[in-house]
């Protein structure tokens, strides 16, 4: 007889959601985890101490920069930079205690340490010197992904730093260089540029934050630079010399030619995520790997061996939190002979900078590509009311629909709030809706997402504000 029906390795958004999923469906659980804290990369390394300094910082460049113009004058702010530490990692204890209490609650055990999978039915939990073999129904993967690393460039997350030592500088650099214009890179850039850095980003391609809308990324990039941030696009990083008080990074042309040096005090190496599969003993139970290293699954979520399946990073998909999650509500389903799935196609995607910007769906690009027709809908936030009298202008809403059908294919925002104005866009792509609906839904006002529902009247030539 088995101990459980579930062993879930990895406690990150897919492992635990995964596991709370299961235990409501009547099954008995356990959860592995090699890390001290749980909530893996999301809660203790990524997106919640990221926004926790997001949030501090963007305080501190509006009271310093935004207050006097509304008429609320105070003294220049000065920064305690541990005590903003302080108030993230406050955050961080509050989400992991709440993981903690989620798995007393749904009675998922614990299981502290490294998990190994002997085969189906069978995994290793080392800790402390010693093992116990578990012996289990079915087993999911859930271990997530890694910092990819640029050859030759040692990351000693003091001064070249990966995003887990560039949340928690002890002081602020003054010139931050950023390998990789992608989310990190430019979310972690608007934290030290806010408190004072000066930020120079180079990127491989001519283009920040690659995957995203074009028209969007390059208004972002002309935001971005008003704010102060240096664009290299188009160059590599492919040497930083150490040796002296301030690091030396040799910068190229990816298209080749001379190189030139710049100086900075701290390089943030930030070029992508890798799947995280050591000490899994993958290659010894029979657990194939695509040829990118990860997981590989079926449609339901099954890997190569029997009774054990794979979620989140690290399987193939974007790297993103709400991904993983979704995957573990729907692995948990399926192993309970339920038909969990995952809309791939409605994943929306957040850039939490000032302003935000948030897509879900296809890109123009994208559409081009594929050879669909279809028809586009724009309305900026300057003929937004609420944008106007708050003086948050910046940025506009597009909406791509089907040219015969009018069904939104995608929907992609710049602007203040768009992390939180997208989930309409969601829910009118899960009930394949279009624009028509968006334009002939009631919309509060004043809102600024008053302008989504602008955007889809626009699909039809026929905005109202603009
Ligand atoms: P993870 O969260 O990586 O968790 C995996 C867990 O497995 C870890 O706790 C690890 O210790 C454990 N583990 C690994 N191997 C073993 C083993 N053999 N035995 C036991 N335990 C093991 N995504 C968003 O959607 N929104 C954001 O705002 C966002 N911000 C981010 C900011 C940063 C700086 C970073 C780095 C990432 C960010 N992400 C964000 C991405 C997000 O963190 C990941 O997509 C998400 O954490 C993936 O979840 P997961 O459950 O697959 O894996
Ligand atoms: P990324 O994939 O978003 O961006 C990496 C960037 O580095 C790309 O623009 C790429 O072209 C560039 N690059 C690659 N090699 C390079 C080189 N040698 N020199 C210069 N540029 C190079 O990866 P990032 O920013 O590291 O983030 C990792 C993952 O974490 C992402 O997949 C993302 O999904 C997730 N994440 C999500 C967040 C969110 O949802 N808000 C926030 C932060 C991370």
């Amino acid at each position: 007889m088995a101990t459980y029906d579930l062993v879930v390795i990895g406690t990150g958004p897919g492992g635990y959601v995964c596991a709370v999923r299961a235990s409501q469906l009547g099954m008995k659980v356990a959860v592995v985890e090699k890390n001290a804290t749980l909530g893996g990369t999301c809660l203790n390394v990524g997106c919640m101490p990221s926004k926790a300094l997001l949030h501090a910082s963007e305080m501190f460049e509006e009271a310093g920069h935004s207050f006097a113009k509304m008429g609320v004058n105070v003294s220049a702010p000065k920064l305690e930079l541990p005590a903003m530490m302080n108030f993230k990692q406050q955050g961080i204890d509050g989400n992991v205690k709440g993981v903690e209490f989620l798995m007393k609650k749904n009675k998922v055990d614990v299981l502290k340490g490294t998990g190994k999978i002997l085969g189906t039915g069978k995994v290793e939990v080392f800790a402390d010197g010693k093992s116990q073999v578990i012996e289990t129904r079915n087993i999911v993967i859930a271990t997530g992904s890694d910092i990819a690393r640029l050859k030759g460039i040692e990351i000693d997350e003091k001064r070249i730093v990966s995003s887990t030592g560039a949340l928690s500088l002890d002081k602020v650099p003054g010139k931050l260089l950023i390998v990789g214009a992608g989310v990190i890179g430019l979310e972690l850039g608007s934290v030290w540029k806010r408190l004072g850095a000066e930020v120079v980003v180079v990127e491989f391609l001519d283009r920040i934050l690659p995957g995203m809308d074009g028209e969007i990324a390059k208004q972002f990039q002309r935001i971005l630079e008003k704010q102060g941030f240096a664009f290299k696009l188009g160059a590599k990083v492919t040497a930083v010399d150490t040796s002296g008080k301030t690091l030396k990074a040799t910068i190229e042309p990816a298209a080749g030619g001379a190189a030139e040096t710049l100086e900075a005090d701290v390089v943030l190496v930030c070029i992508g995520r890798v799947p995280y599969t050591d000490g899994l003993g993958l290659k010894e139970a029979g657990v194939a790997l695509d040829p990118r290293g990860r997981v590989q699954i079926d449609p339901h979520f099954a890997t190569s061996l029997k009774g054990v399946y794979a979620i989140g990073d690290v399987v193939a998909g974007p790297m993103l939190a709400h991904k993983a999650e979704d995957e573990g509500v729907a692995v948990a389903e399926i192993i309970a002979g339920q038909a969990g799935h995952v809309n791939y196609d409605v994943i929306p995607g957040v850039v939490y900078t000032t302003p935000e910007v948030s897509s879900v769906g296809k890109t123009e690009e994208e559409l081009k590509q594929a050879g669909v027709a279809y028809t586009v809908g724009k309305f900026p936030f300057t003929a937004n009311g609420r944008s106007k009298v708050n003086q948050t202008t910046d940025g506009f809403v597009k909406i791509l629909a089907d040219a015969k059908t009018d069904r939104v294919l995608g929907v992609h925002i710049i602007g203040i709030e768009a992390g939180e104005m997208i989930h309409e866009a969601c829910v009118l792509m899960e009930f394949g809706g279009s624009a028509e609906d968006l334009a002939r839904t009631c919309h509060a006002h004043p809102t600024r997402s008053e302008a989504v529902k602008e955007a889809a009247l626009a699909v039809g030539k026929r905005a109202i504000h603009m």
